[in-house]
């Protein structure tokens, strides 16, 4: 089985991916880290030297060759993955493919994004904490379409990164 974790910037995918696949004993994969080992380049790399359709082409090909793999694996998607390239339906259409939402509020991941910014360069250009909530705010209203098409929804405001995990497999198992 590969579990799908799908939500916006900060809401813990990667973390809680970690702490998932450690308890059920499943490989783990971050889309963003299989993109920057292949390409040789970290992510906000690639965005300034070849520029966002470039990613989003490699980010929908790695994933389209990782849901075929045939290993019990924690799959921890990037931000924008579900949102481009027929990317969602692609793992709705995979049968061994289980879709997690975790599902922050705007507040919660405004305020969080906004001291981890560097590293993201959709974000990283924006000075202030009401910019920050602005434009998450109308990337989010856009994004959700897709999210919310996951299987699975869990709320991760304010919750411990083991209480997530325990939330994701009373909901999968
Ligand atoms: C992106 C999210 C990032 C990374 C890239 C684009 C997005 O992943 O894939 O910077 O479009 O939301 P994280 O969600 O792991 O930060």
């Amino acid at each position: 089985m590969i579990i799908v974790l799908i939500g916006y910037m900060g809401s813990g995918k990667s973390s809680v991916g970690k702490i998932l696949a450690k308890k059920l004993n499943y490989n783990l994969i971050d889309l963003d880290d299989y993109i920057e080992d292949r390409e040789n380049a970290s992510v906000k790399e690639i965005f300034k030297t070849k520029g966002e359709i470039y990613f989003r082409k490699k980010e929908a090909e790695y994933l389209k060759d990782l849901l075929q793999l045939k290993e019990n694996t924690v799959l921890a998607l990037g931000g924008g993955t579900p949102c481009f390239a027929g990317n969602m339906e692609a793992v709705l259409d995979t049968e061994s493919a289980i879709s997690v939402y975790l599902k922050g509020s705007l507040p919660f991941l405004s305020k969080k994004l906004f001291k981890k910014k560097a590293k993201r360069p959709l974000i990283a250009h924006i000075e202030t904490q009401e910019l920050m909530t602005e434009f998450i705010g109308k990337h989010l209203f856009e994004r959700s379409q897709f999210y919310s098409k996951a299987q699975h929804h869990i709320i991760t405001d304010d919750k411990e990164k083991i209480d997530i995990v325990e939330d994701i497999i009373l909901e999968l198992f």
